[in-house]
């Protein structure tokens, strides 16, 4: 099983976004067995403990037809680098942030979700810039090329 963590700054944006994106993929390759995925927060706002994916990231989600469930969100702790093979940052700050809390990248887990393109780059807060599809947009793009990359790295894909 490949476990995989996305974060983002405060888990109600991108990074749930991308959790849910991705079980869609992976569901509608049958492939969801395979695959452990989850997502967290760098920061710690007490207002952004346990709380859902905010309105817009979901209204994003229910037009393009991706299915979520309940959503808390949660700040990234140490024992998650144990835990997960891939953690997909949605930014370099963000990656920064991670390192702040879980120590050293030592086994080389921790990329930008757009380091598996051939354009590898941030992709902006939705939650400051309001540019929803732009997020979707580059999620999914992110999202399609991490399985391509998992398919050349792991039999489990066919
Ligand atoms: P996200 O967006 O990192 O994509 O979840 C944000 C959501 C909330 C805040 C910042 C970013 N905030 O500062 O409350």
């Amino acid at each position: 099983m490949i476990k995989i963590l996305f974060v983002c700054l405060g888990n109600i944006c991108r990074s749930p976004m991308a959790e849910f994106i991705l079980k869609d993929m992976v569901n509608k390759k049958g492939s969801y067995k395979e695959f452990y995925i989850d997502s967290a927060a760098t920061s710690s706002y007490n207002e952004l403990e346990r709380a859902g994916i905010y309105g817009e990231a979901k209204n994003m989600l229910k037009e393009m037809k991706i299915p979520f469930t309940e959503h808390l969100s949660r700040q990234i702790k140490k024992e998650d680098y144990n835990k997960f093979d891939y953690i997909l940052a949605m930014e370099q700050k963000n990656i920064t942030n991670i390192i702040n809390i879980v120590g050293e990248d030592k086994e080389n887990k921790i990329f930008r979700l757009l380091d598996f393109t051939e354009k590898p780059r941030d992709i902006s807060d939705p939650w400051y810039s309001g540019d929803f599809y732009s997020a979707y947009y580059d999620i999914t793009y992110g999202c399609e090329k991490f399985l391509e990359y998992i398919e050349k790295n792991n039999n489990i894909l066919n």
